[in-house]
């Protein structure tokens, strides 16, 4: 009787544990100044759940996912083809096709989502002014589908 109440009183305190975690959300961050990232600046309607997601794992689930890449496309075209080039070979802002980056957190979804959110130098201001957060999801799938780089390099695919 007594070992039962120890086995059952583990398991519910294993669950208990498990059920948080299951939910909790990974912390963004500004990628110059590592402060938390203030997400209640973000346009509305882009916390689908993709978006949410994307927020318990860091990874993005519209990676290699077609007609997301053509959306993120064409995103890419308005929003920030005028800086980083038409094939994101760079212009005014850096190339984001290859395997080097400034920022080398980039290299992961999280880290990429932080600078597109949040903005890093200069002219490179925080992107929620123009995007939803759903919406910077699929311009970074379609960044991930032209990279060129390394593939040993690809992080956001381990
Ligand atoms: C007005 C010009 C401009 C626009 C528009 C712009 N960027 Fe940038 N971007 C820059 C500049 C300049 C930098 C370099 C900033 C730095 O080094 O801190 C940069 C840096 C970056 C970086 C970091 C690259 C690295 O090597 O670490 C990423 C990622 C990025 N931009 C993505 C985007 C995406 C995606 C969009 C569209 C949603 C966008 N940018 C829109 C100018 C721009």
């Amino acid at each position: 009787m007594k070992f039962k109440t120890i086995i059952s009183s583990t398991v519910l305190g294993a669950a208990m544990l498990a059920i948080p975690a299951a939910h909790a959300d990974i912390t963004l961050r500004h990628a110059l100044t590592g402060e938390a990232l203030d997400l209640s600046f973000a346009k509305k309607g882009g916390h689908t759940e993709k978006f949410k997601q994307f927020m318990q794992t860091g990874k993005n689930p519209y990676n290699g996912d077609e007609e997301a890449v053509k959306k993120g496309e064409s995103l890419y075209m308005t929003g920030c083809s005028g800086c980083h080039g038409h094939e994101a070979e760079g212009k005014l802002g850096p190339g984001l096709a290859d395997d080097y980056w400034t920022y080398p957190r980039g290299l992961t979804d999280q880290g990429l989502f932080e600078i597109l959110f949040g903005g890093a130098n200069g002219m490179m201001g925080p992107q929620y002014v123009n995007f939803s957060t759903d919406d910077m999801l699929h311009i970074m799938a379609f960044i991930r589908h032209i990279y060129k780089g390394d593939p040993k390099k690809a992080e956001w695919l381990k």
